[in-house]
């Protein structure tokens, strides 16, 4: 009897471990909207996407503790592949990872030289496919 009554709590907890897991990063701020000239901007980088392999080391040294390995979020930063995020412009994501919002826990990047955060621009998008008006992740091996 004791042996089943194990077995139940074990399987729970893994339940609870999994969905632990997947449960959703920490929510986005829709309210946190760039300007529209900031918007506009058309990335410098866009004709090269191979450069998106340096973004991807960068992220890897400056984004990664909060917004997760591959980009999809922690419980400290959103999910950054989600179709909210990917629905922005280039200038968008740009203004916001330049300027940050402090008050909400992103970091300002300004102090990167401009190229390299065009560069992160690129790895947001590497994988990202869009299909009608919308966007989805693919995963990338
Ligand atoms: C200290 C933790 C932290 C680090 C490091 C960090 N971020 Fe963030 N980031 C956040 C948080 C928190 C938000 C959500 C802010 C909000 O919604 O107001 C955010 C939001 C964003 C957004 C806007 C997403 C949206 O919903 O519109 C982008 C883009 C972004 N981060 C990119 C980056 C990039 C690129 C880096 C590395 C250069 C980075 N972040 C590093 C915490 C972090």
């Amino acid at each position: 009897m004791i042996r089943v009554t194990l077995a139940f709590v074990v399987v729970g907890l893994t339940i609870a471990a999994v969905s632990a897991q997947t449960e959703s990063s920490r929510p986005r701020d829709p309210a946190w909207t760039a300007p529209a000239d900031a918007s506009g901007r058309v990335n410098p980088l866009a004709s090269r996407p191979q450069l998106s392999a340096g973004g991807k080391k960068l992220f890897g040294q400056r984004c990664r503790t909060c917004h997760g390995d591959d980009r999809r979020g922690t419980d400290r930063a959103p999910d950054l592949t989600s179709p909210a995020v990917q629905a922005q412009t280039d200038g968008a994501l740009y203004w916001k990872i330049s300027g940050g919002n402090s008050r909400a826990g992103m970091p300002s990047f300004s102090f990167l030289p401009e190229p390299q955060r065009w560069q992160l621009v690129l790895y947001l998008r590497d994988g990202a496919i869009s299909a009608d008006s919308s966007l989805h992740f693919r995963d990338t091996p």
